[in-house]
């Protein structure tokens, strides 16, 4: 049996670890590993290595991915199918593990569709795939833009000012919601909940007439205003173009909401864009240790025949699911938990 693996999307502190655990649980069961060079591309051009124990002794506590990644989509490419084809044969790859979100697993769904014997683990910092109840490098995005907030706090207490700090999750506020709370913010804004800015100013002048004369905003990319607004009423993207799997660059709203709150309330505001930090560096024991099982578990499908499938967190279980149920349908932060949580604290 020999199997080809790659990462695709961006890059998320974990991948390395699930690439340690295909590789070492791949060995014990004697199958050959190769690792296809940066996502999609590298099955589009046969670009791989061989993958051996020693290669993968030391990675699982770096973040990024030793194989490279792209967002590259080989259904946009020309004869993109035909081409993944001649590599896998001229490889001699029987088993394709794709390590990615959304993208790169809707990819490895089509891929089956076509014969192709694909298997998916789950991956995004955005922890907004369906069918798992995480993704691996969630955790740590949390805790890094959670630490973020709570050194905002000084700066905002000490100069009196409002801070809005924005925060990735694209279309979804898993991470802005779990460390805006954590870290103690006092305005949660998140796509799924589109807000009132007269209520965020309001809140904002409220708690300096209390004599809290600071406010830290936690603002996910994507969210935006209520319907009726006559602000902010589409998501603020930083190019009018969109990637070859259709998704836009989001970027920009706390800058848009540091001039509106200092117009609207008249007091010192900054903002501060989180980016790629959220990515970077090195993932946290949960990151490492679910990607670790995630990995162990792909070859276990891989032996069990399990293909056109994912492996997924249910509860404290990994088990797999077809990778139709996790593609093309976002998972979303329910609004009644953003109510029971953010909403709850908003303002205090
Ligand atoms: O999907 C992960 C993510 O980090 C999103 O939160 C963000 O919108 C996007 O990727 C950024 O993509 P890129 O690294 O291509 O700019």
């Amino acid at each position: 049996m020999r199997i080809g693996i790659l990462t695709g999307g961006g890059d998320c502190p974990g991948l390395n670890a699930v690439i340690r655990g295909i590789v070492v649980q791949g060995k014990k069961e004697g199958y050959e590993i190769i690792g296809f060079k940066d996502g999609w591309l590298g099955v589009l051009e046969n670009r791989w290595d061989e993958l051996t124990e020693d290669d993968v002794e030391d990675i699982a506590r770096e973040g990024g991915t030793i194989l490279g990644t792209s967002r590259t989509n080989p259904f946009k490419e020309e004869r993109g199918l035909e081409r993944i084809k001649q590599t896998l044969k001229e490889a001699s790859v029987d088993v394709l593990i794709a390590i990615g979100g959304d993208d790169t697993l809707g990819v490895a769904n089509k891929l089956y569709q076509e014969g192709i014997k694909t298997i998916g683990v789950p991956k995004t910092i955005d922890n907004d795939l369906s069918a798992t109840d995480y993704t691996f490098g969630f955790d740590t995005a949390v805790n890094i833009a959670m630490e973020a907030i709570d050194r905002l706090h000084t700066t905002a207490k000490s100069h009196h000012r409002v801070l809005v700090v924005e925060i990735m999750g694209r279309h979804t506020g898993w991470i802005a919601l779990q460390a805006g709370v954590g870290g103690g913010a006092h305005i949660v804004l998140i796509p799924e909940a589109p807000f009132d800015i007269e209520e965020v100013c309001q809140t904002i002048v409220n708690r300096k007439k209390k004599g809290k004369s600071y406010t830290i905003v936690a603002v996910a990319e994507g969210a935006k205003a209520a319907r009726g607004s006559k602000f902010l009423t589409r998501e603020v993207v930083k190019e009018e173009k969109t990637d070859a799997f259709g998704n836009i660059y989001l970027g920009g709203v706390a800058r848009v909401l540091e001039k509106e709150i200092a117009e609207r309330t008249g007091m010192e505001t900054r903002s501060v864009i989180l980016g790629h930090l959220q990515r970077g560096g090195r993932p946290s024991a949960f990151d490492r240790f679910l990607a670790t099982r995630f990995g162990i578990k792909a070859i276990e499908m891989v032996k069990e025949g399990k293909f056109g499938q994912m492996a997924s967190l249910r509860g404290t279980d990994i088990v797999s699911v077809p990778l139709q149920e996790a593609v093309g349908k976002r998972k979303s932060v329910p609004v009644k938990l953003y109510e029971e949580t953010a909403k709850l604290l908003w303002g205090k």
